[in-house]
């Protein structure tokens, strides 16, 4: 079976200011682990004929892949990160003092919680079904570039985590997880580069 790869886009203008969403490009940090994850496949991928980048549509994880040429790209407006709506761009701090009832109701059902004019964890799991139908009908493997909400979600289904938990999974940045499926259910490995 074909692993898949999963990894956050490298640190950016936004993670370092903390902001909800956006769209900002890689910090100097972020540049080098677009780099590093490059070296990464490139030795982990050696003897592979095919492989395939699968990234959102968002700058920062486009920048991302930047160095990892040797595979087809693909971009998936399904793997960009949950919408906030009306918070996109806020820092979680102003969103708990201008908006306290929203910061309220989130953390209180984090899974089903939906920004206004944005979307909830459950939206977003529901948008990944394409995602994950084309994933199963690999036959090489996938490398995937997306953001933490994303992620969550699509280890979650291949770990087989209950939907309550997918919400909060760690999936840590400048690292990637390598998911395989295996006789005796998911195998993992995480190679943390940075
Ligand atoms: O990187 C940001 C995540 O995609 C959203 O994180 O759902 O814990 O606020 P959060």
């Amino acid at each position: 079976p074909r692993p898949i790869f999963l990894t956050r886009p490298g640190e950016s203008l936004g993670s370092v200011l903390n902001l909800v969403g956006g769209d900002k490009n890689l910090s100097a940090t972020g540049e080098i682990y677009s780099k590093l994850l490059a070296d990464f496949v490139n030795e982990r991928l050696k003897t592979e004929h095919t492989a395939s980048v699968w990234m959102s549509t968002l700058q920062r994880t486009i920048a991302t892949v930047q160095h990892l040429t040797q595979f087809p790209k693909v971009q998936w407006r399904a793997l960009d990160d949950i919408s906030a709506g009306i918070c996109d761009g806020m820092t979680y701090d102003e969103i708990k003092s201008k908006m306290p009832e929203e910061y309220k109701a989130r953390s209180l059902d984090k899974l089903r919680y939906r920004y206004p004019r944005g979307e909830s964890y459950l939206d977003v799991i529901q948008r990944l079904e394409p995602v994950i139908i084309e994933l199963e009908r690999q036959h090489s493997p996938v490398i995937i570039v997306a953001h933490q909400a994303v992620l969550r979600s699509l280890y979650g289904y291949f770990a087989d985590k209950p939907l309550e938990q997918i919400p909060y999974i760690e999936i840590p940045m400048h690292t990637v997880i390598e998911v395989q499926m295996g006789v005796a259910g998911v195998e993992e490995k995480r190679y943390k580069l940075l």
